[in-house]
């Protein structure tokens, strides 16, 4: 049986992951076992550099934003000699198990150390893109979603006084989750995401035909990872720093809404706005519903160790959580089916 836990936080942060650092300490103390977190995610591992979880650290952590273990972008498999530095210092911290929570480059890495080296690890999906496999929901996107909706109630206000047009950016990398899920919430009149490519010229003609019956504002949600599609078939893909890529290669995203509000307001002659969301949607308090998730899968990744299964992730399938190997949760991105794209599209123009 594990005695001693390792906890790790990788990638970008995410409201919700105190709480489930909080609930997998909470219920391996109880069982008498030592926790310990990793500081900065898998960089922790291959620096050695650990901390305490005892009953003190974790008290008070629940609505916390953030990570009190830090976190990185770290990729051992980049480093020179990353991943005997994160063998090694496994064994000299004397770690019998280890969680990881994290999105799809961190699992993806606690698979590969799994699979490769036996590593004693299981899962806790992480994203606010909700853009993994093998689960329903990510904890984390129900707050960027919340956070989104209220941006884009907001805006609706200002733009309808103004008789703008306002776009908005969100993330979510090269999934349109957190922009359909906020945009339908919000009532957006046009919805672009990178999974199903509407055109500039047609985004266009759903702001004009509103206008047409009347309505002369509109809220345009475009989510980081679409790419300009023109009618003539063409494409372009708006990076914030082309060049600037992490170590699990994703470029930085970020400008599209710039790029879309300059065509809409040429297009159209409606003046244009653009708001860009950005780390609003990941910091700060999680929401019930995620802090109620975060702690779900926390006491099953608890639990998962408690019973030895290892290489396995804690998953949300309907209403309840169960395990499911790491390798499915990595293996290709969740996007967003035609159907959620629908319900946003019944209520364009
Ligand atoms: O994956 C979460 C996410 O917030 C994406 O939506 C976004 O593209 C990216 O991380 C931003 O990363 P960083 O915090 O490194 O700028």
């Amino acid at each position: 049986m594990a005695r001693r836990v390792g906890v790790l936080t990788g990638g970008g942060d995410c409201p919700g992951l105190n709480a489930v650092i909080r609930a997998v300490a909470r219920r391996s103390l109880d069982r008498g076992y030592t926790v310990v977190g990793v500081q900065a995610g898998w960089r922790g591992l291959v620096d050695g550099r650990f901390r305490d979880l005892g009953p003190r650290e974790i008290s008070g952590i629940l609505p916390r934003g953030g990570t009190i273990i830090g976190t990185s972008r770290t990729n051992p498999y980049k480093s020179e000699r990353g991943v005997e530095a994160v063998l090694r210092h496994l064994e000299e911290a004397h770690l019998d198990a280890l969680v990881a929570i994290g999105g799809e480059d961190t699992l993806g890495v606690a698979a590969r150390l799994h699979a490769e080296h036996e590593v004693p690890v299981v899962g806790v999906p992480k994203t606010i893109d909700n853009d993994l496999s093998a689960t329903d929901y990510t904890f984390g996107f129900d707050t960027a979603v919340t956070i989104a909706t209220e941006a884009i109630d907001r805006l609706h206000t200002t733009a309808e006084s103004h008789n703008r047009v306002m776009v908005v950016e969100v993330m979510g990398r090269h999934t349109g989750w957190i922009a359909v899920m906020s945009g339908i919430a919000g009532g957006a009149d046009v919805i672009l995401i990178p999974e199903q490519p509407m055109t500039v010229e047609e985004c266009c003609d759903e702001i004009r035909s509103r206008h047409g019956r009347g309505k002369d504002f509109s809220i345009v949600v475009v989510s980081e990872g679409y790419e300009l599609t023109y009618a003539s078939g063409e494409r372009q893909a708006v990076a914030g720093e082309p060049a600037a890529t992490d170590q699990f290669g994703h470029v930085r995203l970020g400008g599209v809404g710039d790029a879309l509000a300059r065509e809409i307001e040429t297009r159209t002659g409606y003046e244009t706005r653009v708001t860009v969301l950005g780390h609003v949607q990941r910091g700060g308090s999680p929401t019930p519903r995620d802090r109620v998730l975060a702690t779900r899968f926390g006491l099953k990744a608890a639990d998962l160790v408690h019973e030895g299964q290892f290489g396995m992730m804690a998953a949300l399938h309907g209403d309840e959580i169960v395990a499911v190997p790491l390798r499915d949760a990595v293996v290709e991105l969740k996007t967003v089916p035609p159907g959620w794209y629908d319900v946003a599209r019944a209520f364009f123009g």
